[in-house]
């Protein structure tokens, strides 16, 4: 399906850069073989991730919170044995890597963004500034050895060379490692009708039934997936040297429901882009009547989800007032696209909007609490799956 043209997800860019926007056609297709959901193109991979990345991981304090509670958890279950070494693959900012180092534990990032893999490198942990592949995996194996788990959070299916990336695991990973990784989950996409999710970064939106399929080519075997919240509905998976550990009836129970669900056929995928028409059109025409009304509206999050929305939707910057977000790479510029301001908080608390449609949904319960006062005075929240409706907050 297309989603007709789009800019840079999270492109936010100065007045100056309008004029030389780079735009892309944003289509998707399910292969027939192997059920995985995925991008027909996308822009070059150094358009995305580069030395000036917005997406700063550590913003978000139930991300911090929830990657914290996975080192935790990998340190106490796979990394036993002696001088354990452990290898996360896109480290961003450090979010997740820096428990190792905490820890003391001997670990290794792999961060093409120089400047979020910087800030990774300033509080002290070990990150190498490349993009992951076969070769990045063969130095690592000369200069440290093979690892006991390898990480990803929101990472892997952000990359085109999956075989690559694959093999890479394949070689790193020692004979009873394990991968583990996370992504924003097809079954969620589809069910909740979030459509935002996709956009140039998420090459692949992954399913256990994908994973599964996947990893098979490459002598890997998916031994567990288990649901999660954030991202608004992702799943991590466990994956293995084939024959290495059982499967879990987890996943057996989850690749039951997503055959069930539809994801392996045709018209699951026809209803999808159905309700993607209904929730843009609807979302359109809510903020052209609140403007009709008079009403002032404004954005939560500049979250790259963000930019797919505005886009696909039609939004003209004049429905927009600004949108406030707390990264301070994106203040100051404009939305990708549409040209929406970006702006600090402060924009926001000084005089609030009548209506605030919360771009960052996923997370809803972090951003209402610390809004608390704007819902007190009567300010209203624009949700936008599984449909677009108004709510007083929290
Ligand atoms: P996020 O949902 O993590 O994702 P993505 O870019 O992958 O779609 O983005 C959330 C954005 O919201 C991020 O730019 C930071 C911003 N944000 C705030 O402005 N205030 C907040 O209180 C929080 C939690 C996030």
């Amino acid at each position: 399906m297309s989603f007709g043209k789009m800019p840079i997800a999270n492109g936010f860019l100065t007045e100056k850069e309008f004029q030389n926007e780079y735009f892309f056609e944003l289509k998707t297709a399910v292969c027939p073989e192997c059920h995985m959901f995925q991008l027909v193109d996308q822009p070059e991979d150094t358009q995305l991730f580069h030395d000036h990345y917005a997406y700063f991981a550590s913003a978000s304090s139930t991300m911090r919170e929830h990657f914290r509670l996975l080192a935790e958890r990998v340190m106490a279950d796979e990394l036993k044995g002696d001088n354990p070494f452990v290898v996360e693959v896109g480290s961003n900012d450090g979010i997740m890597l820096r428990n190792f180092m905490k820890a003391g534990v001997r670990h290794l990032g792999v961060e093409p963004s120089a400047n979020v893999a910087q800030a990774a490198i300033d509080e002290g942990m070990n990150v190498k500034v490349s993009y992951f592949n076969k070769e990045t995996a063969e130095e690592i194996i000369a200069e440290q050895g093979k690892a006991d788990a390898i990480l990803g959070g929101n990472v892997i299916g952000h990359i085109p060379y999956f075989h690559s990336v694959a093999s890479g695991i394949k070689t790193l990973l020692k004979d009873d490692g394990v991968f583990i990784f996370e992504n924003a989950y097809l079954g969620s996409v589809i069910s909740r009708g979030s459509y935002d999710q996709i956009y140039d970064e998420h090459v692949f939106t992954f399913s256990c039934l994908s994973v599964q399929n996947a990893f098979a080519r490459h002598g890997m075997e998916l031994v567990d997936a288990e649901q999660l919240e954030v991202h608004g509905g992702s799943m991590r998976y466990t994956v293995t040297h084939k024959g290495a550990r059982p499967v879990s009836g987890r996943l057996t129970k989850q690749i039951a429901w997503e055959k069930e669900l539809g994801l392996d056929g045709h018209e699951v995928y026809q209803k999808f882009r159905e309700n993607c028409e209904r929730l843009g059109s609807d979302f359109l025409t809510l903020l052209q009547k609140l403007k009709s009304e008079g009403k002032r509206v404004a954005g939560y999050g500049a979250a790259a989800k963000s930019t797919t929305i505005l886009n696909y939707s039609n939004v003209t910057s004049d429905l927009i007032e600004f949108i406030q977000d707390t990264t301070p790479t994106k203040q100051g510029k404009f939305s990708p696209g549409i040209h929406i301001p970006i702006t600090d908080r402060s924009r926001f608390v000084e005089s609030y909007p009548d209506y605030t449609v919360l771009f960052a949904w996923n997370l809803a319960e972090e951003i209402m609490t610390k809004e608390k006062d704007y819902s007190a005075q009567g300010g209203k929240w624009i949700l936008l799956n599984p449909d677009v409706r108004i709510v007083e907050g929290i």
